[in-house]
């Protein structure tokens, strides 16, 4: 699979407004054809840490706005238990568009392809370059994906502190939707807290 990627539709200038407003003309892969609507970061351009999900899901999709499913549900219990405040992130997706498969009349959330995640870096590059975050929270293998390229592997490095190629800091953990679907729900989930508090105590 290749695409041309979303160069050509983000905007080299400005901030995050312009951003917002590019978005959804941006035609960098194939996932705009099917998906409802583009789903934009979202949080104060100004905030010290940046969370990267994965894709927005089938809620995200139909309401418009990041993490607001069941797998958003979970991340905000986790955020106050290691006492980070929500509205003081920016939250934000490697791949902006939904990828599915339908069954039915469900929509099977499908992985973004590594032609998807590197299409849609770009964006993900600006959101960074404008927010400037102190730290970077890696949510599970697509962010890690975008931001790392191949040969990182989340649970073997997860609550560690790592350089991205830019210079920034990052912490990788596991995507909530994992903890969300665990066979072990309480040992993952205060694992994927550690985490964030190792996000936390690493940030300047
Ligand atoms: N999963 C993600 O990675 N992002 C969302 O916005 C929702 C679910
Ligand atoms: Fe553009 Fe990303 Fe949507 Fe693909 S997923 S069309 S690259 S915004």
């Amino acid at each position: 699979m290749s695409f041309d990627g979303a160069t050509r539709w983000v905007p080299a200038d400005g901030g995050m407004r312009k951003v917002r407003s590019a978005l959804p003309d941006c035609r960098g892969c194939d996932l705009y054809q099917d998906a409802e609507q583009v789903v934009a970061g979202e949080g104060p351009v100004r905030a010290r840490m940046m969370l990267v999900g994965e894709t927005p899901g089938d809620h995200e999709d139909k309401e418009g706005h990041v993490f607001v499913g069941p797998a958003g549900r979970l991340l905000d219990k986790a955020l106050a238990e290691a006492g980070i405040d929500r509205s003081q992130v920016y939250l934000t997706n490697a791949v902006k568009h939904f990828r599915f498969e339908r069954q039915g009349k469900r929509r099977i959330h499908k992985t973004p392809a590594v032609g998807h995640i590197v299409a849609c870096h770009p964006w993900l590059d600006r959101e960074l370059e404008i927010v400037k975050p102190k730290l970077v929270v890696i949510l599970g293998a697509v962010a890690a994906r975008s931001l790392l390229g191949t040969g990182f592997k989340v649970t073997e490095h997860r609550g560690e502190a790592v350089e991205l190629p830019d210079g920034r800091t990052a912490v990788a953990t596991v995507h909530p939707s994992a903890v969300v679907r665990s066979q072990e729900f309480r040992r993952d989930f205060d694992h994927f807290v550690k985490d964030l508090r190792a996000a936390v105590d690493l940030l300047p």
